[in-house]
């Protein structure tokens, strides 16, 4: 029995609901999280990789409300290259909608629909060919996220988006209706565009279009910024367009009548899709110039959106004070910190707060405790091992120890790198499942801790050293050239075993 855990398995752990409940050992660092959520402030959040950043800017969009309006692209009859914004409140938005809903069009099956539609509005996963609801972020079939930016591989919620989801709706970078054309018995072609209704998709044809643009009467328009989104929006690596939006290119240049209006051409960026949102940038500094950007949307809360390629048609178009009210969470290494730009830093600590995170806790009964949940959480999220029983956690824990004494060269604490430690979890976890074992115990962890060890340990295994590893892999002329050019000697903690 582990000391100040009374616990059969970890199956006994209850985790909590609240996302940032789940965060282990950050306590500083989830305070002020709850409070930028609570009163709209910005966040740089410093440390090294897997203790936990991402999952507390992911569990703060939790805590927001959801978006209180919509934005829209308005079609201007006088000068189409600069079609207006409009914001629309809730009441705006439902009102709408019902005008619209009563052009019904014909409601159909996903599985009537064609393939490449149906993914495209959310509701079939390509990977594994199965159907399922657009408001089910993960696919049922095969676990994996069913695309869209938001959606990451590596997400510690996963249990929860599905609630976020029905609650909310739909998701960023996944489309709400596609256009396409149809063949029609008598050989001429028609546009139609499907639409998500419920579990069902609505196929509205020329005519249903037709009554549509009536409907909207002189100020055709698109959706840009949906009601219904997402609190989360991640940056991380996106290049300018991606960031800032873009007008496509139109071959026609928007000629009426064959072209593709400008309006219709406009695509948000992620600072306006994380509008009333967090907009989660990780490794800052990568973004190079265009932190100066970021910087001017967090003064002005909007950007303009024009086309970004001087060759395409889109950049005579311009879009002016287009939304974008984010909370800004950012994050970095501690090496990285003065490549982040002045500005923005002082930008975020005159309204947020920086904060440095924590690497270990001390080894008390409570923080042990901490550590069998986080245990208990993994082995939730990953859905593909069995629970752990006391011993293992008791070993857990005590490499928990280890590793803040090796890696950070903190005494009588518990390490708080815990995507590493989520590595063990796992590969005890699948040990025992090939021994078509009931629960992880003791004996699979040791294993695992065998097996586990990063490539720089198991070469020096193999070698002897990292040097001999090097030298015998590599021909003559590589011998000349630096051989420890890109070599992490430092990937492996000094004297971990
Ligand atoms: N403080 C923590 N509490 C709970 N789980 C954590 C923590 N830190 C890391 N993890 C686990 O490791 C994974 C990766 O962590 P992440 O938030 O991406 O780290 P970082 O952004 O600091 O590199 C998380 O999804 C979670 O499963
Ligand atoms: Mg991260």
């Amino acid at each position: 029995m582990v000391p100040g855990i009374a616990i059969g398995d970890t199956s006994e752990v209850s985790i909590p609901v609240d996302p940032l409940s789940r965060v282990i050992g950050q306590d500083h660092a989830v305070g002020l999280a709850r409070t930028a959520a609570r009163q709209r402030r910005h966040l740089l959040l410093i440390g090294p990789p897997g203790i936990g950043k991402s999952m507390i800017a992911m569990a703060l969009s939790f805590d927001l409300p959801q978006p209180q309006s919509e934005v829209h692209v308005v079609h201007n009859p006088e000068n189409p290259e600069r079609p207006f914004i409009e914001v629309l409140s809730v009441a705006d938005v439902h009102a709408r909608r019902s005008r619209l809903e009563a052009v019904e069009g014909v409601v159909l099956e996903p599985r009537e629909v064609p393939l490449q539609v149906v993914e495209k509005l959310g509701y079939f996963c390509r990977r594994c060919e199965t159907y399922s609801a657009p408001t089910e972020l993960i696919c049922p079939g095969c676990g994996a996220p069913k695309g869209g930016r938001t959606a990451t591989a590596e997400n510690p919620f996963q249990d929860l988006m599905g609630f976020v989801e029905l609650t909310i709706g739909q998701i960023s970078g996944r489309q709400s209706e596609v256009r396409t054309t149809r063949t029609l018995p008598d050989g001429t072609e028609e546009v139609v565009v499907y639409e998500r209704a419920g579990d069902m998709v609505r196929m509205l044809d020329e005519e249903a279009l037709g009554r549509r643009r009536e409907i909207q009467g002189a100020k055709p328009r698109k959706v840009l910024v949906p009601l219904d989104r997402r609190t989360f929006v991640m940056a991380t690596g996106s290049s300018e367009t991606e960031l800032l939006g873009d007008v496509r290119h139109d071959p026609y240049g928007g000629h009426p009548g064959i072209g593709t209006p400008p309006y219709e051409r406009v695509v948000t960026g992620t600072v306006h899709d994380a509008h009333e949102g967090v907009l989660f940038i990780d490794e800052v500094p990568h973004l190079g110039h265009l932190q100066r950007s970021i910087l001017t949307a967090m003064q002005e809360k909007a950007f303009p959106i024009s086309g970004r390629n001087p060759q395409s048609a889109g950049a005579s178009v311009r879009v002016d004070a287009v939304p974008c009210d984010f909370i800004l969470v950012a994050a970095c290494n501690v090496q990285d910190l003065p490549a982040i730009l002045a500005p923005l830093r002082s930008r975020i600590l005159g309204s947020g707060y920086e904060v440095v995170l924590d690497i270990a806790m001390p080894d008390s009964d409570g923080n042990r405790f901490k550590v069998l949940q986080f245990i208990a959480q993994e082995i939730q999220q990953d859905g593909r091992i069995p629970h752990a029983d006391a011993g293992a956690v008791e070993e857990m824990i005590s490499e928990a120890r280890k590793r803040a004494l090796a890696i950070d060269g903190r005494s009588a604490s518990l390490t708080l790198r815990l995507r590493d430690l989520g590595g063990l979890i796992r590969a005890s976890g699948d040990i025992a499942v090939n021994e078509g074992a009931d629960l992880i115990s003791r004996e699979h962890v040791i294993e695992a801790l065998k097996v586990s060890l990063p490539a720089e340990a198991q070469i020096r295994e193999r070698y002897g050293s990292l040097g001999e590893g090097v030298s015998s892999d590599m021909t003559e002329s590589q011998k000349f050239a630096h051989p420890y050019h890109y070599w992490n000697e430092s990937a492996e903690p000094p004297g971990y075993e």
